[in-house]
C-alpha cells in the first residue's frame, strides 16, 4: 500500500514587494539580494488574509486538479509555524472554510520542514489507517513575524501556500520519507513571539537568524540527507529526475544539486519569486513544475527542506 500524488495546488498573495521596494526600507540593495540570496520579489498577505485563507485558496486548487470534492477528504495536515490562531488549528480553520467533513485536522510546526513532516505523516496514515485521501498543505505569513527594520531577514521571506492531495495506491507513490531535527540549534533561528516561554514584547515578537551558521549547516545537513536518500534507495545519482528543494537560498540550492551530481536544468527554482516561504516552497515549486509541464507522471522527484528547530526532510517521490 502507498500513497501517490493526485493533485496540487499554489496560491501567492497578490501585493508584490520587490528588492527595489525594499531599498526603500531599509539599507539594502537589488544586487546584494540576489546575489547572496537569488530572490527578486516576495508576495505579502493583505490585513484581512490569514494563513487559512492562503491555505484553504492553494487546497482548492489542488482538490480540483486531483477532480475531487472537499468531501473526499478524510485527513487534513496543515505544516505551518505561523497559525491564525493559538487554536483551533489551521487544519481545522480550513476544514470549516472548505466544507470538509467530520475528519481529522491538525497542523504541525516544523518550520521550513513542514510540508515534509506533514506529507511523511499523511503518507503514513495512508499506509497504516483507514485514510483515503489526505490534504496536505504548507502556508505561510511570514511577513506578520518579521522585523521590517531588520535587513538581515526582512529581505529574506515572503508568503504564500502551496497544496496536494495525496491518495491510496498500489504503487508508488511516495517511495522513501526522512524527518530529522537537531533542538540543540534552536537560538540560531527561532521567533521570539509565543504564548509560555518568552514575553512577547522580549524582542519585538519577530523572527531572528544567525545567518551565516544557518548556512552551514543547512548545507550540511541536507547533503548528508541527501547522501541518506540515495544510498538507503540503492540509487544512481541520475536517477532522479527532479530535485524540488526548500526555496531559501540559491547558493543553498546549488550545493545540495552538486552533491546529487544534477545540473541546474533539473532543478525546480521558484526563490527569485517569492523568497523563502518557510512551509509553504515545496509544495508551491512542486505545482509549478507540474504545471509547466517539466515534471511528467512516472519521473523520479526528490523533495526536501531544511528550516528552525533545526528541522529537516526529505522524500523520494515516483510521480
Ligand atoms: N543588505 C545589504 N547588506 C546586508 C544585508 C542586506 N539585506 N544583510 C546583511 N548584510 C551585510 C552584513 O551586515 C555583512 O556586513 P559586514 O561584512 O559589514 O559585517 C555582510 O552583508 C555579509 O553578511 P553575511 O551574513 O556574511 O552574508 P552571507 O553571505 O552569509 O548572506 C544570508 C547572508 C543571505 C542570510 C545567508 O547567510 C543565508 O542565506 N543563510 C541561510 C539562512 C536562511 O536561509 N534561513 C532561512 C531558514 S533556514 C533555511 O531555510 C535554510
Amino acid at each position: 500500500m502507498y500513497s501517490r500524488i493526485a493533485g496540487t495546488g499554489k496560491y501567492l498573495p497578490e501585493r508584490v514587494l520587490t528588492n527595489f521596494d525594499l531599498e526603500k526600507m531599509v539599507d539594502t540593495s537589488d544586487e546584494w539580494i540576489r546575489s547572496r540570496t537569488g530572490i527578486e520579489r516576495r508576495h505579502i498577505a493583505s490585513e484581512g488574509e490569514a494563513t487559512s485563507h492562503l491555505a484553504c485558496r492553494a487546497a482548492r486548487v489542488a482538490i480540483d486538479d486531483a477532480g475531487l470534492r472537499p468531501e473526499d477528504i478524510d485527513l487534513v495536515i496543515v505544516g505551518t509555524t505561523t497559525p491564525d490562531l493559538i487554536f483551533p488549528n489551521v487544519g481545522c480553520l480550513v476544514q470549516e472554510q472548505l466544507g470538509i467533513a467530520a475528519v481529522p485536522a491538525f497542523s504541525l510546526e516544523a518550520a521550513c520542514s513542514g510540508f515534509l513532516y506533514a506529507l511523511a505523516v499523511a503518507d503514513q496514515f495512508i499506509r497504516c489507517g483507514p485514510t483515503r485521501r489526505a490534504l496536505v498543505i504548507g502556508a505561510e505569513t511570514m511577513s506578520r513575524i518579521i522585523d521590517w527594520t531588520d535587513r538581515e531577514t526582512c529581505v529574506l521571506f515572503g508568503d504564500g501556500a502551496g497544496a496536494v492531495v495525496i491518495e491510496r495506491s498500489n504503487e508508488p507513490g511516495i517511495i522513501y520519507s526522512t524527518l530529522g531535527a537537531d533542538g540543540r540549534y534552536r537560538d540560531l533561528l527561532y521567533a521570539s513571539s509565543g504564548v509560555s516561554a518568552r514575553p512577547k514584547d522580549q524582542e519585538g515578537g519577530t523572527l531572528r537568524m544567525k545567518g551565516n551558521e544557518v548556512f552551514r549547516v543547512a548545507v550540511k545537513t541536507l547533503e548528508n540527507m541527501v547522501d541518506e536518500v540515495i544510498a538507503a534507495n540503492k540509487l544512481e545519482k541520475g536517477e532522479i529526475d527532479w530535485l524540488i528543494p526548500h526555496q531559501a537560498n540559491i547558493r543553498i540550492i546549488q550545493a545540495t544539486a552538486r552533491r546529487l551530481q544534477m545540473p541546474m536544468e533539473r532543478v525546480v527554482l521558484t526563490v527569485q519569486e517569492h523568497g523563502n516561504t518557510s512551509a509553504a516552497s515545496v509544495p508551491m515549486a512542486l505545482d509549478t513544475a507540474i504545471r509547466d509541464g517539466r515534471i511528467k507522471r512516472g519521473d523520479l522527484l526528490l523533495l526536501e527542506a531544511f528550516g528552525g528547530g533545526f528541522t529537516w526532510g526529505a522524500s523520494l517521490i515516483r510521480y
